[in-house]
């Protein structure tokens, strides 16, 4: 067990640069096993959901070769196996092993997935697109046993737009005899990464980053190769740090147009960034005014960037509102939040943030991956010391989060919690 302290109040100067995009390199990685030969991945980042997604190719008897910031990947001695749940459950992402390895030995045997616990996630549109394509989905307890003779083309229609089922059905179609239309697809950019990435390697998809992907079957993919994109939410998390707390700090490597519905948010709250081409530059300021979001599918307020940004608006002078449609369950560190002096008020999915409120140094726990992202931000401005438990959710997702902040002058630290016994 780890945890994480910070000392608050200091100024951040310097320049950090975002790394490659977790939730395209968690994605990318199982749609590499499509490929009977080997494929490379530039810029994966170095954050434990890529290490379990390691250990599951290496169950699965993938070789992988991780140098610094690339990973390739050969299939060659593949052998389908039900992964454990030991290790499925580590991640959400695992559950792109169903729709990979359906489409490449049409039988797969797997565990409901892990992941962050902010609401109920079910995963029943990617069932539903299986069936569709063809297969039978058995239940027995957690466990799915998908399989099929063979896997046809068909029309799918999303009732929600997940990321998650557009890419697991994308993989799934990848292979399938016909054409395979999603209908209300998601649009992040990730899934054009996905998509780019398995077009690299012979795949035939269309339209990925609009509501309509159409995937017309292949017989084999070949080697391939991708680099993963700039992690917006890395980015965005940066830069609501930058606009409390920057004294010309610099977030390089980004893609403005994938986190323009925070940028444009800052700067109605007043914040001082500056966007240059793939860089932003903050300044702190003496007042921000009160603003509200509501969480929405890309290009919409991204949920994961809610938390973070709560943490934000505790700094507004005024009342804000945060309205979040996407997860049931995303409020829980606002427990620790107003633990360390924040005036915030949950009524279902809204929370009302009242501000200004100086925040002070508490011992809090991160609940999950981007409550925990948020718990930092609160750290970073408050006075006094913050010590922040369970952060094994944040090295989930923020590769060098200790490093990338104490090289721009922030005082923070990673440390072993003794065991009692
Ligand atoms: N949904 C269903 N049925 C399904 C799938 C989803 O009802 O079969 C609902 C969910 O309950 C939720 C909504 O659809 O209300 C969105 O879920 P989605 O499938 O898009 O989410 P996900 O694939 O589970 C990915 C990211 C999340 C991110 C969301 C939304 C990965 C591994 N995870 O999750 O990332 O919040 O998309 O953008 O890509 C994070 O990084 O902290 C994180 C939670």
């Amino acid at each position: 067990m780890k945890k994480i302290i910070v000392n608050g109040s200091k100024k951040l100067k310097g320049t950090i640069r975002i790394s490659g995009a977790k939730n395209a390199a968690v994605a990318i990685i199982p749609a590499a096993i499509l490929a009977d030969e080997e494929a490379t991945i530039c810029n994966v980042p170095e954050i434990s959901d890529i290490e379990s997604l390691e250990e599951i190719l290496t169950y699965l008897n993938v070789d992988v070769k991780r140098a610094t910031e690339s990973i390739v990947i050969n299939t060659i001695n593949m052998e389908n196996k039900v992964i454990p749940t030991e290790i499925s459950n580590k991640l959400r992402a695992s559950y792109y092993f169903m729709g990979a390895l359906l489409a490449k030995y049409k039988y797969v045997e797997m565990y409901f997935p892990g992941g962050c616990k902010i609401g109920s996630r079910p995963i029943n549109l990617h069932l539903k697109g299986f069936q569709a394509l063809g297969a039978t989905v058995e239940e027995d307890g957690d466990k799915y046993i998908i399989k099929a003779e063979k896997l046809k083309g068909a029309n799918i229609y999303l009732d929600v737009a997940s990321v998650g089922a557009t890419i697991n059905l994308m993989l799934a179609a990848t292979k399938a005899e016909g054409t395979t239309t999603i209908e209300n697809a998601a649009r992040e950019p990730e899934i054009v990464n996905v998509a780019t990435f398995l077009n690299n390697m012979g795949a035939k998809i269309v339209g990925a980053g609009t509501s309509i992907i159409k995937i017309k079957g292949v017989d084999k993919l070949t080697k391939g190769f991708t680099e993963i994109i700039p992690d917006r939410i890395e980015a965005g998390t940066y830069t609501i740090m930058g606009a409390l707390l920057g004294d010309n700090l610099k977030i390089t490597n980004i893609i403005p147009e994938h986190i323009e519905a925070l940028t444009s948010k800052l700067k109605e709250a007043g914040a001082d960034i500056v966007i240059e081409d793939d860089t932003i530059i903050c300044n702190a300021v003496d007042k921000l005014n009160a603003v509200n979001i509501k969480t929405y599918y890309f290009p919409g307020f991204p949920t994961d960037l809610q938390q973070p940004f709560s943490t934000f608006l505790t700094q507004c002078s005024g009342k804000s509102k945060i309205e979040e449609t996407i997860y049931e369950n995303r409020f829980m560190h606002v427990e620790y939040l107003n633990k360390m002096g924040a005036n915030i008020t949950t009524k279902d999915r809204i929370a009302t943030i009242n501000g200004k409120t100086p925040l002070k140094g508490e011992s809090v726990t991160a609940t999950d991956l981007r409550a925990g992202a948020a718990l930092i931000i609160a750290g970073l401005i408050a006075e006094g010391e913050t010590v922040i438990k369970e952060v094994e959710h944040i090295l989930r997702g923020y590769e060098g989060i200790i490093e990338k902040l104490t090289n721009v002058g922030a005082s923070i630290k990673l440390e072993e919690i003794p065991c009692k016994n």
